[in-house]
């Protein structure tokens, strides 16, 4: 099984993560900590991001310093992943954002793909897929075959709440991707929500439940 997993251990996200998880927590407070939680995952993420060395000038001397090297690209599977851009986009002002649309059918839970808007670039960006959550991995999968399909080549999956079925089924289509997720629940249930989890994330973060 490759090694692809990176659960990201910080105090605070762990408390944006039982805010999440809380069924008491209304939705703007939920858009909030998932928003925050997100956040620390940006910093997280982008730890890995390639530099180039560069020559610049201070108001006193000529020094060397780095800047990011790849054009970044972040990409929400809707509707869930949306909560978390703005976090990225706190961190990553210039990436650029794609969208997948992806719905899991209610009875048999496979991804339905309704939408999908890609920037350019792909081939050479680092692109962040943002879900906060990978259940079965159907929608993670799908849209990682998209993004492929699309030219991408350097490709993060980035998530706060993974089932155990979800990380084997990315690692089975996608092994060279990286799965950086918050926590990893127990199991799925025979409606395969996470258990704890935290619900339907779509409906929390927009207040449709
Ligand atoms: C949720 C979630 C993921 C998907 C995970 O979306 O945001 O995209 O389910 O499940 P999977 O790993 O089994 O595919 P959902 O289908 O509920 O759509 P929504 O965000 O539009 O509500
Ligand atoms: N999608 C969600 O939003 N929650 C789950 O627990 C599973 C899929």
């Amino acid at each position: 099984m490759p090694q692809t997993l990176r659960q990201v251990e910080h105090p605070v996200l762990a408390d944006r993560l039982t805010v999440l998880r809380d069924r008491e927590t209304p939705h703007r407070a939920f858009r909030q900590a998932l928003f925050e939680a997100s956040a620390i995952m940006a910093v997280e993420v982008a730890r890995e991001l390639p530099v180039r060395e560069v020559e610049i000038e201070t108001p006193l001397e000529a020094t060397r310093g780095v800047r990011v090297r790849d054009e970044v690209a972040v990409v929400p599977v809707l509707r869930a992943g949306l909560g978390m851009v703005e976090g990225f986009l706190r961190l990553l002002p210039d990436a650029r954002v794609g969208h997948v649309g992806i719905y899991r059918d209610e009875e048999e839970h496979v991804p339905v793909g309704y939408y999908e808007r890609l920037p350019p670039g792909l081939p050479k960006a680092r692109v962040y897929v943002l879900d906060p959550m990978l259940a079965t991995g159907g929608s993670a999968v799908h849209a990682l075959e998209h993004l492929k399909r699309a030219g991408a080549r350097q490709l993060e999956l980035v998530c706060l709440v993974a089932a155990p079925q979800g990380i084997e089924a990315v690692q089975d289509a996608h092994p060279e991707v990286p799965i950086w997720t918050a926590a990893v629940d127990r199991e799925l249930d025979e409606n395969a929500y996470i258990r704890p989890g935290l619900g339907d994330a779509g409906d929390r973060v927009f207040g449709t439940v």
